[in-house]
């Protein structure tokens, strides 16, 4: 039996036990980009509701082309990886800009798109365009290493490049766009990590882990570092109803995001422990600072970020020297009504939901 030609079991498979998913009825290249970019790293029921949201927002490239990215990252609020946020604003920009608003038709030219990679390439260019190339994301990645019997580690470029030129040569000419989605579906629902379900699975009689009972060692993949430890002190400072936000800049998690004046140090402060100028200087004006609400655990992928919150109010009759220190600081004050609409990380969202009773 030859491992390359795919049996048409696979598609029949498909066709009967596939789940009914909005950007499975559609060949718009625009509803198929945005819920492959919806859907990296996030499972499907999470993944859902956000992809509505956006289509009733933005119908199509051009409303997201004209968005601003305020406006698009908040609408993203809650999915983290926000860097896929901003590259769909860019990327819907370039492809207005650079061709007239229609999205290329090759996986080729796709790549070229700022946040498009192979995967995202590929899938664009099978579901929408029918080009017979293989998508392959994490799930893919396990499907055809347990297939093929590939034991090397699934991280390493070569070994992925061996599965991608493999699953090249297996992939339906006829049917790309069908043979796609039915290996993303086998490995979200039978090809599982642990216990994967062997006895329904349509490539069984084909795959080499099955035959061998390797489905335990394959895919094979090495550790990765340790997450790191992150200590966040937050200092709100509170001018009446207002309190002021930053918008995170370039270079670290969260960018463009908003959250509060930062002191990031290798613990959670004390009160008495504070060494930042500006708070220093605050204090020995007469001001204090006063812990608010709990602290936080903030787990992402290779960050761990523990969080403490402190109230500074200001005085309500501002001296001049208060104002002047503000303005060095750059602080930004807003009202709830304002901060409701701004994107923010979970984390901060959390925080004010407990901080103002009416958030
Ligand atoms: N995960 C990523 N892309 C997907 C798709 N098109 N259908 C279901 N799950 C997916």
């Amino acid at each position: 039996m030859n491992l390359l030609d795919p049996s048409t079991a696979l598609i029949t498979w498909f066709n009967q036990n596939k789940r009914d998913l909005p950007w499975r009825e559609t060949k718009d290249p625009y509803r198929i980009w945005l819920s492959e970019i919806i859907l990296q790293q996030t499972r499907v029921n999470q993944g859902l509701p956000y992809y509505l949201n956006f289509l009733k927002k933005y119908p199509n490239l051009e409303s997201l082309a004209c968005a601003s990215e305020k406006e698009v990252l908040r609408l993203w609020q809650g999915l983290g990886y926000y860097s896929r946020a901003r590259n769909l604003l860019t990327c819907a920009r370039a492809i207005k800009t650079r061709y007239n608003g229609k999205f290329p038709s090759t996986s080729e030219v796709l790549l070229k798109l700022p946040g498009i990679g192979p995967y995202t390439a590929a899938a664009i260019a099978s579901f929408a365009f029918n080009e017979p190339v293989a998508a392959i994301d994490g799930n893919g990645l396990r499907v055809f290493s347990r297939y093929f019997g590939i034991r090397d580690d699934i991280r390493a470029n070569t070994t992925i490049n061996t599965i991608r030129a493999l699953a090249n040569e297996m992939i339906s000419k006829s049917f790309p766009d069908i043979f796609n989605q039915a290996v993303m579906e086998i490995g979200a629902t039978l090809c599982l990590p642990a216990k994967p379900e062997c006895m329904d699975c349509p490539l069984q009689n084909r795959c080499i882990s099955f035959a061998n009972g390797w489905q335990n060692e394959i895919p094979y993949k090495s550790k990765v570092k340790k997450p790191r430890n992150r200590y966040f002190n937050y200092i709100i400072f509170r001018d009446r109803q207002k309190i002021s936000l930053n918008k995170r800049k370039a270079g670290d998690i969260w960018q463009g995001l908003f959250d509060f004046y930062l002191i990031e140090e290798n613990k959670l402060l004390d009160p008495d422990e504070f060494e930042d100028p500006f708070v220093i200087e605050l204090l020995q004006r007469g001001y204090s600072i006063c812990k608010t609400g709990k602290d936080y655990k903030h787990i992402l992928s290779h960050q761990r970020i523990y969080s403490r919150f402190y109230e500074l109010t200001l005085n309500p009759d501002p001296a001049l020297k208060q104002i002047s220190l503000l303005k060095r600081n750059a602080l930004r004050f807003y009202s709830i009504e304002e901060i409701v609409n701004l994107p923010k990380p979970v984390l901060v969202d959390n925080f004010l939901k407990s901080y103002f009773k009416s958030y």
